[in-house]
Formats: structure tokens, sequence, C-alpha cells
């Protein structure tokens, strides 16, 4: 061991200027790991979807501005806070509208939150894509309300709202002409949906003749390529052929109520009505003139909205008519997954007789431990009564499945039944609790 001083202070010097370089290497990476998103650049993209659509677009819109080199934050509203709106320079929101011109059931917090008073936006610029449907009375009102409050809270747009009536793809496109003014490129990609793929009807049955109530039929489809994944809640897009006049087929929605593992895809189909007493467009097709063994034009639609809880979690599944098909869909999904939470059916419909839809599989589940509890009501028995008066008739059992941590599932009609539910729950639960259970996703609805 040297005693040179001189060598020594050289040594120091040396190891000195070592940790000097690791130390600013471990910086200049830790600031590259940092997630882009962070950073107050990065483009916040913020959707609120009650069926998935809207969801979808935000991915592709975040997906553009990304292979355009820009940093962006994808965040559903039911993540979003005043704090990365206030941090974010410039956002985009995609919302849809659903219920009676309601906000998505994902943005109730931030409704609750941050909507109910003005904050101060005055730094950031905003482009807003609103999704909806003229059918209804009130056309992208979410959007609009959204819209009005980033303005009355010192927001700029970045360009004029842009409203889109039932997915029309003009104004998709010009959503994405909009985005040349983040991006700096004019030239948009192309975003047109994904393709149809064709299945094959192979079997077909009507499930509830006699009953007082619309014919409901048992549709089950194969494949005619490969079949997609899926996953209980998601949505049925199917094309119906377009009528003579028509320059594009009808689009319509069903719920999933089978999985890829059954090895064929099964709806429940209420055959409709129009006012004139024709049948409805795409239900007329599915449940008549298309023929067995012919080929329907389908998508299947993620919705992370209606997707189930883990296996440990109690299951509460409530339902009316054709909403069966989602319930019995996470059914599945709980038997495969040999889920130990529990889970209990309320469904309702018009007669034990004719209605009682699914029934064998329900006897199955039961039997098997796989529904721990089944109460169907039937509106038109003697015993009458709709499936909101179950939750009324057995409030006490709702709280305790609630308390122990139980997951709320709805699916079926938007009139009638849904508010009814709600209702029903608010009185059993209280309304607060309700909402609590609906900001954090522990009640999730599917109801057209
Ligand atoms: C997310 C979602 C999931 C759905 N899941 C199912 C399902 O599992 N099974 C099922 O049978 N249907 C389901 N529907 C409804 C379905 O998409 C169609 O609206 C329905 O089949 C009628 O379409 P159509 O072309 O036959 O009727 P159209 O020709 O469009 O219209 C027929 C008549 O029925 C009325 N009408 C249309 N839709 C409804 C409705 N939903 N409720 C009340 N009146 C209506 C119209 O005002 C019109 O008078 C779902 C809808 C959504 C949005
Ligand atoms: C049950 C239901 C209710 C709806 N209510 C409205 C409405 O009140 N106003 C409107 O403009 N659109 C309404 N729509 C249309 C949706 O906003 C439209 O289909 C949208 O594309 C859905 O986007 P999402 O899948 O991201 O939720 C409704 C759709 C459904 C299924």
């Amino acid at each position: 061991v040297t005693s040179d001083p001189i060598r020594w202070l050289w040594a120091a010097a040396l190891v000195g200027a070592w940790l000097l370089l690791a130390l600013g290497i471990a910086l200049i990476r830790r600031r590259r790991a940092q997630p882009v998103s962070a950073s107050a650049d990065a483009v916040l993209i913020a959707f609120a979807s009650q069926t998935g659509f809207g969801e979808s677009l935000a991915q592709m819109t975040a997906r553009a501005l990304t292979e355009a080199g820009l940093a962006v934050r994808l965040v559903s509203f039911s993540e979003l806070d005043l704090q990365a709106l206030t941090t974010a320079r410039r956002a985009l929101f995609i919302v849809s509208t659903t219920g009676e011109g309601d906000p998505p059931d994902s943005a109730a917090r931030a409704v609750r939150r941050m909507l109910s008073e003005p904050a101060k936006l005055d730094g950031l610029f905003y482009g807003l894509l609103a999704l909806g449907d003229r059918s209804y009375r009130d056309f992208c009102a979410f959007g609009h309300a959204l819209e009005g409050w980033l303005d009355r809270s010192g927001a700029a747009r970045l360009f004029d709202t842009v409203e889109v009536d039932d997915g029309e793809a003009g104004a998709i496109r010009h959503w994405q002409t909009q985005l040349g003014q983040i991006t700096g490129h004019a030239a948009a990609p192309d975003w047109a949906p994904p393709a149809y793929d064709r299945w094959r009807l192979v079997e077909r049955a009507l499930v509830n003749p006699g009953s007082p109530g619309g014919q409901a039929w048992r549709l089950a489809f194969e494949p005619v390529g490969a079949a997609p994944d899926w996953s209980a809640g998601d949505i049925v897009e199917v094309g119906a052929p377009a009528q003579p006049g028509e320059p594009a087929p009808a689009h319509r929605e069903y719920s999933a109520a089978s999985l890829p593992d059954d090895g064929r895809l099964e709806l429940l189909v209420r055959l409709m009505s129009r006012p004139d007493g024709s049948p409805g467009l795409a239900s007329g097709w599915l449940t008549g003139r298309l023929e067995i063994g012919g080929e329907a034009m389908i998508r299947l639609r993620t919705n992370r909205a209606f997707h189930g809880p883990s296996p440990q979690t109690p299951m509460i599944l409530i339902g009316n008519g054709t909403g069966i098909a989602g319930l019995r869909a996470h059914l599945k999904a709980r038997e495969a997954a040999v889920a130990t939470g529990g889970a209990w059916l309320m469904f309702g419909e018009r007669t034990r007789a004719h209605d009682a839809f699914y029934d064998d599989d329900l006897q199955a589940w039961l039997a098997a431990g796989v529904l721990t509890r089944s109460d169907r009501t039937f509106s038109r028995d003697p015993e009458g009564g709709y499936v909101q008066d179950t939750i009324t008739r057995h409030a006490q059992e709702v709280r305790d499945w609630v308390a122990r941590g139980a997951a709320v599932y709805v699916c079926g009609s938007l009139q009638g039944m849904a508010p009814g539910v709600h209702a029903a729950l608010e009185a059993a639960l209280g309304a607060p609790r309700v909402a609590e259970l609906l900001e954090t996703g522990r009640y999730r609805r599917d109801v057209y």
C-alpha cells in the first residue's frame, strides 16, 4: 500500500469522478424512465364511455398522437381529477351521452366532484368529441354540459366541438382532421371501424311461445373463419342487410349470451315491431328472414364498463327480459373461473309458464353453487311484481351482500326497469352508498 499523498489524492479524485458519472447516469436514466404521461406537455385524453365506442375512439386518438411523436396521457373519467386538468396544457375529451341525456356511469364521480362549479382552467386548450344519437331527445347532452363547464372554467377551445350522430363516419373523419391541429399532420390515418366477421346461424328457437310479451328468440352462430375473443359483458354488433332504398346495413347491438369457450356466439333477441306494425329491421331479420345456415355480418366490441369483477367478489345480477343474455354470460364466466364469491340473480319477466328464459341453465347453476340464490318474479302471474320489488322485499339481504363487498350488475330495459332498480337500491342502501358504488365501479349497467 502506498503512502505517497499525491497518489492518494489522484485515487480519491478518480473515485469521486466515477461516483459523479454514475450519479449523472442514474439521474438521466431515472428521468427517462418517468412516464411521458406525467409531463405537462403530454396531451391529456379523457374518455367517458358507457358501451365502449368512445373508449375505442379514445384509444385510436391516443395512437394517432403517439405516432406523430407526441406524449399522451389516456385516462377514463373515472380516474380524472382537477389536478390532471390544471397541470395539462392540452386536453382532448371523448364523451358519450347515455340514458335520457345522462353522463356515462364512469363519469359520475367527475360530475359530482368537478363539474358542480367552475374551476380555474385558464391555461388549458381543449378539443371535444361528443358522441350521441339524434333519435334521443337530448342529443349529446353530456358533451354539451362538459363543454359549458370547460368554457365557464376559462379553458380555450382548440376547435369547435365535434358531434357524432350514431357513429357517423364523416364526423369521426372531421375529428381526425382536427387532430391535425395538434399533430401538425394534415393527413389522417384511416379509422374505418373493424371489419365485420362472417358468422353462420346454426340454431334458432322461439323461447316463449304463448307469452303475453313479444317473441324472444335464442340464436346461435358459429364463426365461418377464426373466432374472435370476447368476454362476458361485451357487445355484439350485427350488420343487418340494407333495406331497399337504404345504402348501408343497419347496425344494431346485442349482448353476448355465451363465451368463446362455448364455440358459438349466442344471442337472445326480442322481435320488435315498428309503429306501423312491421317487424323491426334487425330483430325481424335475425328472428325470421335469416335462414338457418345463412350468414350474418357480426363484430364484437369490448365493453370494459360491463366486464365482471374478480371471482372472489360476490355478484348481484339484476335484469329483465332479454337482459338475461348479458347476465348469463357473466354466470358462465363465474362457472369457468370456479368463482368463490357467490352470485345472486334477480330477474323479472311476464309469466313463469312462458318467460322463464334459460331455466335449465339457471337450475343447473343453482345445483352446482355457481348461483347461490335466484329470485325470479313474473309481473303477469297472480303473485305479480317487478324485479325492483325483489330488491325492496329483500333489502336487508341486499345490504348484507353489499357489506360483504358485492358488485351489482344490471342488464335489460332502460325504460322502467333500470330507473326502478336504481330507486329500489337507493331505498335499500341509501343514495350516497349507491352513488359510491356507481363511482367505484361496483354498480355497473348495460341497459338499452
Ligand atoms: C348495448 C345494447 C345491448 C342490447 N342488447 C340486446 C339484446 O341482448 N337483445 C335484444 O333483443 N335487443 C338488444 N338491444 C336492442 C337492439 O340493439 C335493437 O335496438 C332492437 O333489436 C331493435 O332493433 P330493430 O332494428 O329490430 O328495430 P328498429 O327497426 O330499429 O325499430 C323498431 C321499433 O322498436 C323501437 N325500438 C327500437 N329499439 C328499442 C329498444 N331498445 N327498446 C324499445 N323500443 C325500441 C323503435 O322505436 C321502433 O319503433 C340492445 C341495445 C343496446 C344499445
Ligand atoms: C341506452 C342508451 C341511451 C342513450 N341516450 C342518449 C341520449 O340521451 N342522447 C344522445 O345523444 N345519445 C344517446 N345514446 C347514444 C349514445 O350516446 C351513442 O350510441 C354513443 O355512440 C355511445 O358511445 P359509448 O359506447 O362510448 O357509450 C344512447 C345510447 C344508449 C344505448
